[in-house]
C-alpha cells in the first residue's frame, strides 16, 4: 500500500501557500462550502472546547473564533498548512502538526470535534474515528463534512482512481458509508444531509 499520509503531507505542504486564495473544485472551494455549512450548524450547539481534525490553514476555526469565544484546537498533518494557521493569530486557538490516528489530547476533553474535507485522506479511518471518540466528552458532537459517493462510485475511486494519484486521497465514502462507520465506532448518528453535489455533512454524538 502507498504511504498515503506521506503523500497527503507533501501534497498539502505544496498547496499551503495558495490554499486560502484558491477556489478550485478540489481545494479551498469545497472546504469553504463545508466550513460554512458546519459553522451554521454550530450556531445552535453550545461548546467551550472545539477540535478541528485536518484543520488545514484554520479557515473554520478563524471564522468560528470571530463569532464566539471558546478554546479552539486545530491539528493537521501538513506543517506548512499549520504554519499558515498559526500566522493568523486567531484568538483562543492552538494549532499543532499531527496525525488524525494519534490525537495528542486527553480523553473526554472536547465538546465538539469537526473534520472538514479531510477524512478521505485517512488510510486508517477506524483508528481516526476511535481517536475522536476517545477525546470527545460524553454527549459531545462529531461533525464530519466531506466529498464522496457510496457504493460502486466509492469503490472505483478507492481502488482504481486514487492508486494512480499522488495527492494522498485514499478512502472516500458518502453519507451511508460514513454514518455506518460512525455507528460501528460507538457514535449515535443525529443528522446527515447533502450540502451540494457530492459534498455532505454527517453529525453524530458520543
Ligand atoms: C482539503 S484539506 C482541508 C483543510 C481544511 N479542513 C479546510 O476545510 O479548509 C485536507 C487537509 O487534511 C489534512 N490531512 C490529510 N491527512 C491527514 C491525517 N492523516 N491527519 C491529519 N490531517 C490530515 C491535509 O494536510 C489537509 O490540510
Amino acid at each position: 500500500m502507498k504511504d498515503f499520509e506521506k503523500l497527503s503531507r507533501i501534497h498539502f505542504n505544496n498547496q499551503a501557500k495558495d490554499y486560502d486564495s484558491k477556489d478550485t473544485i478540489y481545494y479551498s472551494k469545497e472546504g469553504k462550502i463545508s466550513c460554512v455549512d458546519i459553522q451554521k450548524y454550530l450556531e445552535n450547539v453550545p461548546f467551550e472546547r472545539l477540535l478541528d481534525v485536518g484543520c488545514g490553514t484554520g479557515f473554520l476555526i478563524d471564522n468560528l473564533a470571530k463569532e464566539r469565544d471558546a478554546e479552539y484546537y486545530g491539528l493537521d498533518l501538513s506543517e506548512k498548512m499549520i504554519e499558515i494557521a498559526k500566522s493568523k493569530n486567531i484568538k483562543g486557538a492552538e494549532f499543532v502538526r499531527g496525525s488524525a490516528n494519534m490525537l495528542p489530547y486527553d480523553d473526554e476533553s472536547f465538546d465538539v470535534v469537526t473534520c472538514v474535507q479531510s477524512f478521505h485522506h485517512y488510510p486508517y479511518p477506524d483508528e481516526a474515528m476511535k481517536e475522536v471518540y476517545r477525546v470527545l466528552k460524553k454527549g459531545g458532537v462529531y461533525i464530519l463534512s466531506d466529498t464522496g459517493l457510496d457504493g460502486i462510485g466509492a469503490w472505483i475511486d478507492n481502488h482504481i482512481i486514487f492508486p494512480l494519484m499522488n495527492s494522498g486521497d485514499c478512502n472516500v465514502s458518502g453519507i451511508k458509508g460514513i454514518s455506518s462507520r460512525m455507528k460501528n465506532n460507538g457514535f449515535k448518528v443525529l443528522d446527515a444531509w447533502k450540502v451540494k453535489g457530492f459534498i455532505y455533512t454527517v453529525v453524530s454524538k458520543k
